[in-house]
This record gives C-alpha cells, sequence and structure tokens, in this order.
C-alpha cells in the first residue's frame, strides 16, 4: 500500500506512555468493558496469532477476529482486493472455516491472551445468528459478540443491517439466546443509519460498531470488466473516515448506545475526532495492513491527546462535538 503511513508525532509513543495514574483509559459499553479503548477490527488482524510477532497483544483494548460463519465459506473469487485512493477494496466473501474450526483451533489462542476477544458472527439468515450465538455462549475466553450484520459480499447478509425491524429482531434473539455482550456491527451503505442503529439499541445491543466498509467498485476499461472476482466490494481505509465520523455523529444523537467508531482510523488525531464526534472505543482496520504496530503507538499517545484538552478519562471528551448552530457541545445519551 502506497498510503502515507501515520508518522507525526502525534502516533508516536510519548513519554507519558500508557501509566499516567492520572488518566483512565478503560470503557463501559453495556455489559462490556474494556482496558482501553483502541481495538483491532474484524478481518484486519486475523485470527491474533499471524500479528503476535509485531504486536504486543496485551495492549489491545480489544481484538475482533475474522468474522465466522455457521458453515466454512471459501470465499469470493481472485481479485479479491485492490488498492484505490486513499483506501483499499475488497471482496473477500467472508472466506472462513466455520463455527467448530473457530472454536476448536482458534478460540484456544484466542481466549489465551490477555485482551478481550469479541468474537464476529455472521448468519444467512435468523436462525444462523442465534444459533451462533448459543454455541458461543458457554465458550470460556469470549468477552463479548460482534453480529455483523453489514457484510456486503454475501448475499442476504446486508438485510439485518438495512432493515431496522429485522435488525432489531436478530439483536434481540442473539441477547435471548446468549448471556455475553453483544455489539452491532452497521453498514453505511443505507439512507439512514440512525433508523436501523434504533433497531439495534431496541434490540438490546450492548454497543454499536459503526462502520463496516462502503459499497464500491473499481474497473478495467480496456476489458471492460470489474477488477474484483466478485463485482463489487467494499471500500475502507482513509477514504472512508469522513463518512464513519458522520455515522458516529448522527447515532450518537440518535440511540443511548455506546459507539465504536471504525472507518479509516490511522493515527490519534482521527481517535480523537471519533471520541469528540460521540464514539467511546474505536477500532482499526485497513491501517493494520500498511502498520501493524499503529494500534501500540495510539494507545501511547492517547493519554497526551486527552491531557491536550484538559480531559481526565474518556468521558470527558465523548461526544464534545458542537455544532456550528449550537452554543454549547449537545452530549449523547450515554455519556455519562
Ligand atoms: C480485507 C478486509 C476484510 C474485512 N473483513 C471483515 C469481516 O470479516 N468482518 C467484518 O465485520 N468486517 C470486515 N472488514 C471491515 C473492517 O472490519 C472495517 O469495518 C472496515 O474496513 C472499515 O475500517 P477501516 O477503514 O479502518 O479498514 C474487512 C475489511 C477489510 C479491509
Amino acid at each position: 500500500m502506497t498510503f502515507k503511513a501515520p508518522t507525526s508525532d502525534a502516533a508516536k509513543p510519548t513519554s507519558q506512555g500508557t501509566q499516567n495514574p492520572a488518566i483512565d483509559l478503560s470503557v463501559r459499553l453495556g455489559r462490556l468493558r474494556l482496558p482501553n479503548p483502541i481495538l483491532v477490527a474484524s478481518g484486519t488482524f486475523g485470527y491474533a496469532r499471524e500479528m503476535a510477532s509485531l504486536v504486543d497483544l496485551s495492549t489491545l483494548g480489544g481484538i475482533v477476529p475474522k468474522t465466522i460463519t455457521h458453515l466454512a465459506r471459501a470465499g469470493n473469487a481472485p481479485w479479491r482486493t485492490i488498492e484505490t485512493a486513499a483506501g483499499m477494496l475488497n471482496s473477500i466473501g467472508l472466506d472462513n472455516d466455520g463455527i467448530e474450526t473457530f472454536i476448536s483451533h482458534h478460540l484456544p489462542y484466542l481466549g489465551s491472551l490477555k485482551s478481550p476477544i469479541i468474537v464476529s458472527i455472521a448468519g444467512r439468515n435468523y436462525e444462523e445468528f442465534v444459533g451462533m450465538a448459543a454455541r458461543l455462549s458457554d465458550q470460556p475466553g469470549i468477552a463479548a459478540i460482534e453480529a455483523n450484520v453489514s457484510c456486503p459480499n454475501v448475499s442476504h447478509g446486508v438485510d439485518f443491517g438495512t432493515d431496522p425491524a429485522m435488525c432489531e429482531k436478530v439483536i434481540a434473539g442473539i441477547r435471548q439466546a446468549c448471556d455475553l455482550p453483544i455489539l452491532a456491527k452497521l453498514t453505511p451503505n443505507v439512507t439512514d443509519i440512525a433508523s436501523v442503529a434504533r433497531g439495534a439499541a431496541a434490540g438490546g445491543a450492548d454497543g454499536i460498531s459503526l462502520i463496516n466498509t462502503c459499497l464500491g467498485m473499481a474497473v478495467d476499461w480496456r476489458r471492460r470488466r470489474p477488477m474484483l472476482g466478485n463485482g463489487l466490494g467494499g471500500l475502507s481505509g482513509p477514504a472512508i473516515k469522513p463518512i464513519a465520523l458522520r455515522c458516529v455523529y448522527q447515532v450518537a444523537r440518535a440511540v443511548p448506545t455506546p459507539l465504536i467508531g471504525i472507518g479509516g482510523i490511522a493515527t490519534i488525531d482521527d481517535v480523537m475526532e471519533f471520541f469528540v464526534a460521540g464514539a467511546t472505543a474505536v477500532q482499526l482496520g485497513t491501517v493494520n495492513f500498511y502498520n501493524p504496530t499503529v494500534s501500540m503507538q495510539i494507545l501511547s499517545a492517547l493519554p497526551a491527546a486527552l491531557a491536550e484538552v484538559g480531559a481526565t478519562c474518556l468521558a470527558d471528551v465523548v461526544g464534545t462535538l458542537t455544532m456550528p448552530q449550537q452554543s454549547a457541545p449537545v452530549k449523547p445519551a450515554h455519556v455519562d
């Protein structure tokens, strides 16, 4: 990738590191408590083992492994990824070995890590979502479930993330089937993301993850063919950050549920922008491909960034955005 790596001073570790006792970095999303708000996003960090030689995994606020499905999926035909201006397109198609292989092969390692593990699941229908949640409910080593109701690369996968009533139903079903905290990961590919978020909140989501990729495509005009094997794919990386910020801002004002901001985050400044817009935590995605240690750098820079605006905890900055027509910030309902 040729993105400009986050080399600004703001992304470098500071002398304050994460040890500054004056600043509490822990966060709560409903029933889920995280040691810090810097997580890694599904599909961009494998099953963590691959990253262990590069990243001190114990420093992460949470790890969301690649989405799993009920049965194994081979994924889409190549090409599956393409670099774009300030981003990338992917159409992986949820290539994974299925829930049983995840439980037997990946979960023992993931569960041995200090960081909270948030297992991402995607079902083809209501029964699969609920059945997978029930299967994971009593497995050791899982901190929460992230319901991926937003993958653009699988047929039917996106309905739960576009229809508020279906979103509410599937989140409520998962909640009933499983005692773990639940995050609902939404797609930006809708007209009104706040209404879908209201569905997730009504269904009982502990947190809402915003956003999955933006539907896009790349064209080989000489061959007059799409470049991705699947035709369409999901755009991610710095190109989508403004869309993700807008979604977080809109949803923060629509529901009392804590939010996790995702989309093009690559520097401490990006992270602070998401907090101010209304996110309680963030997930780093595409940036892991070109700067795998960025999560550690950003975490180290976080206390100094908070101190810069006089904050002693994250709640001091979350949702503190003042819009042009306002004279003071209108804090989202979930901020204490
Ligand atoms: C190659 C690739 C694979 C992804 N796979 C998944 C996935 O399996 N499940 C999921 O919920 N999101 C998946 N995503 C979406 C990311 O988790 C994230 O929501 C999105 O890329 C936006 O964040 P970013 O701009 O920081 O990458 C994938 C993204 C990429 C680039």
